[in-house]
């Protein structure tokens, strides 16, 4: 059975106290979290709720009247980090109205940038990276007492699966299955900042459902880093499906985001099974040119690719299909940009993410290839694909 923290039942703000007679840990402060990123940040984000939630704090929603400030951020392109670093030029203001409010910087880029915040943002009193979340109530008592706390350990057995995240009331719920990454893109920062990947067992997500579903959560969104890659014991990816599958109340279960090399069989036949399970895959394919997926590392050609949308498209026809994109990588010629920009023709995605390459110190690019597309066509690439896509997102829509 999983340990659960104390909990309020839902996001508490300091205008709904809790109601009279609730066993309720003593007061201890108000925390606001403000989130950068993907899903797996907003997940996160609710964990780091839960934790503090757990020893008393309650969560507002404005910075300006928080004991405790927390940036989750990320660091998967330049201009997330940029984004933060402003951020904390603002948040220094209220810092200065207010001395003792404490400012932490958690997630991706406190694991990827940590001297870099403490130079240019010496008022940061917290550094969490994404495996220190339960260090959380120390670090805060530690920086109460003026006294900087710094948490950067990536653990490989550090999952969070016996803490309760404190998730916004509606319909959908974020569950993450899986933290991590091994895949090894030469692009991605990820496994650097977020460390192995581990998942966390069936038992243990199938009750967690059942707790979503009572709380009264229609929707569960499995999220992980390459969350097909998922494996606890003996059960896959697929296996995870078909169990949930089985939880009753449930009404959707979807996921994000998988690796098109995990793409197996019992994935295919659980989602084409599954009544719960929605037709549709965020299916990232980053280039449409093996030579550029070759140096990006992403372990399939162009061709394989194509096959897997095939097939699945064989067994779902009316299955929605969007996807990430990255435009200018290392030693992307015209050619291979042509190959990306005919391949989403082809393929037709409902949606997509579209970047322009950026180098990320610590990557396997950054390490070993040439950042060598000039600005300008990175940009026009970035562009050229945009319109594509808004053509075609907008045919599909009609
Ligand atoms: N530059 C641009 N885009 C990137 N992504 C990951 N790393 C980079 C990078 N260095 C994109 C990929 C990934 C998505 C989450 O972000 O397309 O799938």
């Amino acid at each position: 059975m999983r340990r659960k923290l104390p909990l309020y039942n839902s996001i508490q703000t300091a205008t709904t106290p809790p109601g009279k007679g609730m066993a309720l840990p003593q007061v201890m402060g108000t925390v606001y979290i403000e989130t950068y990123g993907c899903q797996m940040n907003v997940s996160d984000s609710e964990l780091m709720a839960g934790i503090l939630s757990g020893i008393g704090y309650y969560l507002l929603d404005r910075a300006e009247d928080a004991d405790v400030i927390l940036i989750n951020t990320c660091a998967i392109r330049e201009n997330a980090e940029e984004k933060v670093f402003h951020r904390l030029q603002h948040l220094n203001s209220i810092k200065r109205r207010k001395p003792d409010t404490v400012l932490g910087v958690c997630g991706c880029m406190a694991q990827h940038l940590r001297q870099q915040i403490i130079e240019a943002a010496p008022f940061v009193d917290i550094i969490l990276g994404p495996d220190a979340y339960r260090s959380l109530p120390q670090a805060i008592h530690a920086a109460r007492s003026k006294d900087p706390f710094v948490g950067l350990k990536l653990d490989r057995s550090e999952d969070y699966a016996d803490l309760a995240p404190i998730r916004k009331d509606g319909v959908r719920a974020w569950l993450t299955i899986q933290r991590g990454c091994d895949k090894m893109c030469t692009f991605c920062v990820v496994p650097f900042t977020r460390g192995r990947e581990r998942s966390i067992s069936v038992p243990i997500l199938a009750e967690e459902c059942h707790r979503l579903v009572d709380e009264g959560f229609k929707e569960i969104v499995l999220l992980g880093q390459t969350v097909n890659s998922y494996q606890a014991g003996k059960h896959d990816f697929g296996d995870l499906l078909v169990t949930l599958n089985q939880v009753e109340g449930l009404k959707r279960i979807r996921f994000t985001s998988p690796h098109p090399n995990d793409a197996s069989e019992p994935m295919i036949e659980a989602m084409a099974n599954c009544d719960k399970v929605c037709q549709q895959i965020h299916l990232p394919l980053q280039s449409g040119s093996t030579r550029v997926l070759q140096a990006m590392r992403r372990t399939y050609t162009a061709n394989e690719y194509r096959d897997l949308v095939a097939q699945m498209r064989d067994r779902m026809p009316n299955l929605s299909i969007s996807t990430d994109i990255i435009v200018g990588f290392c030693g992307e010629t015209e050619e291979d940009f042509q190959q990306t920009y005919s391949m989403m023709a082809e393929i037709r995605y409902d949606s997509a993410f579209m970047f322009k390459y950026s180098d990320r110190e610590g990557t396997l690019a950054h390490k070993s290839l040439t950042d060598d597309v000039p600005e300008k066509v990175k940009i026009e690439r970035l562009q050229c694909i945009i319109e594509q896509q808004y053509q075609i997102s907008h045919q599909i829509n009609q």
